[in-house]
């Protein structure tokens, strides 16, 4: 299969691919206005902090390009306006407010330029924060390739792979980079509840790419794990607070309890653009909660009765320390994560 394009940038026009038609379609669209980039975000056609990060960017470019604005201060107001409407589409992952605040700022520091120039600059900007975003995910794959062996078998949660990216993915780029070497992986999906990210894109991404991926339920791990069958975990993150608490997937945490109880490594693999220095812990992370037909009546089939009462947030937390490392572009960081992290990404 031809490589995943999901979110491409050509002349202007931005296409992803919908995630929420996997893994039967798979299906590119055009995202042409405003409001259809913060549908696709909301809902999740295009999702995965990195890739919700570049999709914010791009969508700023397209507002960017469409402004009729007469002079910088109008279109500093109309930029500022969309960035504030798209930080509104989901609350945990920080990459969304990290590239929208980036190609603001980038646009508020050439302010006294005209807005024919101010266009260029916002493009140029949110093309360099894709470019990035490869460059991050290989440079992690490189940093968790040295976390693994030959043969080990390794366990992830939800998609933090292409789909979840520009390339590579954050938690599958070791994955991919030890199949291109050769390296045998066994890599387990929990098929990640009540979305499926798990099974509709992690299963079906590395399967495509020829990697020997098992689909679990997300209730089988512990099993898994009690079977010998897992020697190390790795999932992305949505938001790491300064200290190392790590919000993602909901589910991510329960995995990371039983890793401990069985005495296997569990790594959060990200970007620094993950990395939120100004919260501190995780308590101060917004957790997203979404409408219980997901958990009631997922993908159209009622699984429970009309009107139960329902709790669904879409992440949890997992405290830092039950995390072995934070796999990033920069480097691994070890606990202690507080000192480790600043370390690592600011270099302090
Ligand atoms: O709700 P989603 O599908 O956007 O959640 C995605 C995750 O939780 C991923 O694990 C996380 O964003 C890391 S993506 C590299």
């Amino acid at each position: 299969m031809a490589a995943l394009n999901t979110i491409s940038y050509e002349d202007g026009r931005l296409h992803i691919i919908d995630c929420t038609r996997l893994p039967t379609e798979l299906v590119t669209v055009e995202l042409k206005t405003l409001d259809e980039c913060f549908d696709a975000i909301k809902t999740l056609k295009v999702r995965g902090a990195p890739a919700i990060g570049v999709a914010a960017a791009y969508s700023l470019a397209l507002v960017s390009n469409a402004s009729g604005a007469k002079n910088a201060d109008e279109y500093l107001f109309e930029l500022e306006r969309a960035a504030k409407y798209l930080n509104s589409s989901r609350p945990t992952a920080v990459n969304l407010f990290w590239a929208t605040a980036r190609v603001l700022k980038k646009a508020k520091d050439n302010g006294d330029k005209s807005v024919a120039q101010l266009k260029a600059i916002v493009e140029a900007e949110a093309i360099e924060i894709q470019r990035e975003d490869i460059e991050m995910c290989r440079k992690i794959g490189e940093y968790g390739l040295t976390l693994l062996s030959d043969g080990d078998g390794v366990l992830t949660h939800c998609n933090a792979g292409v789909l979840a990216t520009s390339k590579y993915g954050t938690a599958t780029a070791p994955m991919y980079l030890a199949h291109e070497r050769g390296m045998k992986l066994k890599i387990y999906a929990d098929e990640t509840r009540p979305l499926l990210q798990g099974a509709r894109m992690t299963a079906f991404e590395l399967k495509e790419a020829g990697l020997d991926v098992t689909l679990i339920c997300d209730n089988m791990a512990g099993m898994v794990m009690s079977r010998g069958k897992i020697q190390k975990i790795i999932t992305g993150a949505d938001r790491i607070a300064a200290n190392g608490d790590t919000a993602n997937k909901i589910g991510t945490y329960s995995v990371a309890v039983l890793a401990r109880y069985h005495g296997i490594p569990f790594y959060i693999a990200a970007p620094s653009s993950t990395v939120d220095f100004s919260t501190p812990t995780g308590a101060g992370i917004k957790i997203e909660e979404r409408a219980p037909e997901e958990i009631t009546c997922g993908f159209g089939r009622r699984t429970a009765p009309e009107g139960v009462k329902t709790y669904n947030p879409a992440f949890d937390v997992t405290p830092a320390a039950l995390i072995s490392g934070i796999i990033t572009e920069k480097g691994i960081a070890k606990p202690p994560f507080c000192e480790n992290l600043a370390r690592i990404i600011r270099g302090n």
